[in-house]
């Protein structure tokens, strides 16, 4: 395209991106002069490891029209909300915080506000921002957050509330910058969207259908990391046991795993989500075999009740759900395993719930995050007519979160006195001479070091187990 500067504008990603970034940085770099100093930013992540990963992509961005990061969200000129709508209180976190960057704008005119990530995807949300927030300046999604440049130029060129809100894509843009929280471990998708619209979920509505990254991609991405000092990889996606499906050349994720292992200098490998429905004996068979795969995995149960998985579409009874955990254990005997856990679907009875408990008592989870379920409108949950009282969810909830925390610090503590490798990942944050890392299985261990072990993998000998974490020192 021709525009009236002369300049050819690219058609194509992500040439069109680097064009915007550097248009970008020339309002950025005019307006720091203007006021004297660099302008800075803030990005506050929301919601699973699928935004903040796409979070270390806004940062990239970010930095590369030269903003400077402020960790202080009050002093920042520039603050993005990157937004989670997994349930309804997520909502109100975003709203309250909100209200207070909007006083803070009227004492400093030149702020901008931004937000995306998956509230933006509802259109009652826009809509509510477009009313009573109106000192927002940049409103976008999931789908289009590889636009980020082009919609900041944007908003300097136009000085009103800029909003690009996609429904869906099958788009994947490769190869933008993108930064990384910690030098040594990094997230990377290698699928977007999900196809399975569990009944009370919002997720298929705001992140779109699912898409799998080329496997060259992923595979040339991880190269790069770990050429650049990652040894700890966590693979993202909904489900990435269905990974690969609906590519040109099908690949499974179990096959994909293989590949990635092969990568020299990579040390660890994790993931997440895991789907029960889609969990294949060749991911057991892999991963049994594995060196680099952890030894860790998440299964998201939701409900014990085979009645109530059914109402939710998850496609598994909890005799298959058992059977698989079964099957798992019995191939990787110390594999710690973690799950989701929704209480008060419409129509759970007390022996439903009871199920649940059963579930858990069997399975002996190391961990187990536990919500309260929560009404999504536009889901096939919300239109449920027998939801449960808050008071018979709240004391389900409480006996379920004690059983599970209960079983899992003695699950946690079968590892006492053990020597295990633990990365280490950061100075601990409540005594400067202890250092924290990650076991294999994802428990923590805090141990005397300092800020020179970051990014190592250290042999640790696990002396004290205290409920979820560990004791140890380095042992030689
Ligand atoms: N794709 C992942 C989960 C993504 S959402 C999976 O299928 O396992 C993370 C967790 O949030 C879910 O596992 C579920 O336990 C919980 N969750 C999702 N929707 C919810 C709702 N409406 N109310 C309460 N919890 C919900
Ligand atoms: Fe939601 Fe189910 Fe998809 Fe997970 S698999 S994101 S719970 S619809
Ligand atoms: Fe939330 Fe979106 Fe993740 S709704 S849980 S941030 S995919």
């Amino acid at each position: 395209m021709n525009t009236l500067d002369g300049t050819n504008i690219p058609v194509h990603e992500p040439e069109r991106q680097f064009y915007y970034i550097e248009k970008a940085k020339k309002y950025v770099a005019k307006k720091a002069k203007e006021i004297g100093r660099d302008l800075t930013f803030t990005v506050t992540t929301f919601g699973c490891q699928m935004n903040a990963r796409d979070s270390e992509k806004l940062v990239g961005i970010l930095e590369q029209i030269g903003y400077v990061e402020e960790a202080d969200e009050e002093k920042a000129d520039f603050v993005i909300y990157n937004t989670c709508t997994v349930r309804e209180n997520a909502n109100q976190r975003v709203y309250g915080r909100l209200g207070q960057l909007g006083h803070i704008k009227k004492s400093k005119p030149h702020m901008m506000i931004g937000l995306c990530g998956c509230m933006m995807q509802e259109p009652e949300v826009v809509e509510k921002l477009k009313k009573s927030y109106r000192f927002v300046d940049l409103i976008f999604g999931t789908h289009n957050i590889y636009k980020f440049a082009e919609l900041i130029a944007t908003r300097f060129e136009s000085n009103r509330m800029v909003i690009d809100i996609w429904k869906d894509t099958d788009q994947i843009v490769e190869d933008l910058p993108s930064e990384r929280k910690f030098a040594f471990k990094s997230g990377v998708n290698i699928m977007f969207g999900c196809n399975n619209f569990c009944s009370y979920c919002i997720v298929p509505y705001v992140r779109g259908r699912e898409r799998s990254r080329n496997p060259k991609d992923i595979l040339r991405e991880i190269e790069k990391l770990v050429a650049d000092g990652v040894v700890e990889i966590m693979l993202l996606g909904q489900n990435v046991n269905s990974y690969g499906k609906n590519l040109e050349h099908p690949i499974t994720f179990a096959q994909l795993l293989q590949e990635i292992e092969k990568i020299e200098g990579l040390e660890r490998i994790r993931f997440m989500t895991s789907h029960p429905k889609d969990l294949s004996d060749e991911l057991i068979e892999v991963m049994k075999h594995s060196d680099k795969i952890c030894k860790h995995l998440h299964l998201p149960v939701q409900s014990g009740s085979s009645r109530i998985l059914e109402k939710m579409n998850r496609r598994y009874t909890k005799e298959q759900y058992l059977e698989l955990v079964n099957k798992i254990k019995t191939a990787v005997p110390d594999i710690s395993l973690t799950t989701d856990i929704i209480v008060g679907f419409p129509g759970e009875t007390e022996e439903d719930f009871l199920e649940t408990m059963d579930v858990v008592k069997q399975v002996r989870y190391d961990s187990a995050f536990t919500f309260i379920y929560s009404k999504r409108t536009g889901t096939p949950a919300a239109a449920m007519d027998d939801q449960v009282p808050a008071d018979v969810i709240k004391d389900r909830f409480d006996r379920l979160l004690k059983e599970v925390q209960s079983i899992s610090a003695e699950v946690c503590s079968v590892h006492t006195g053990t020597t295990q490798k633990a990365l280490i990942e950061s100075v601990n944050d409540h005594d400067a001479s202890l250092v924290t890392g990650r076991l294999s299985n994802n428990i923590l261990v805090h141990l005397p070091g300092d800020a020179s072990y970051i990014g190592q993998i250290v042999d640790v000998h696990l002396k004290e187990c205290h409920g979820f974490y560990y004791t140890g020192e380095i042992s030689r």
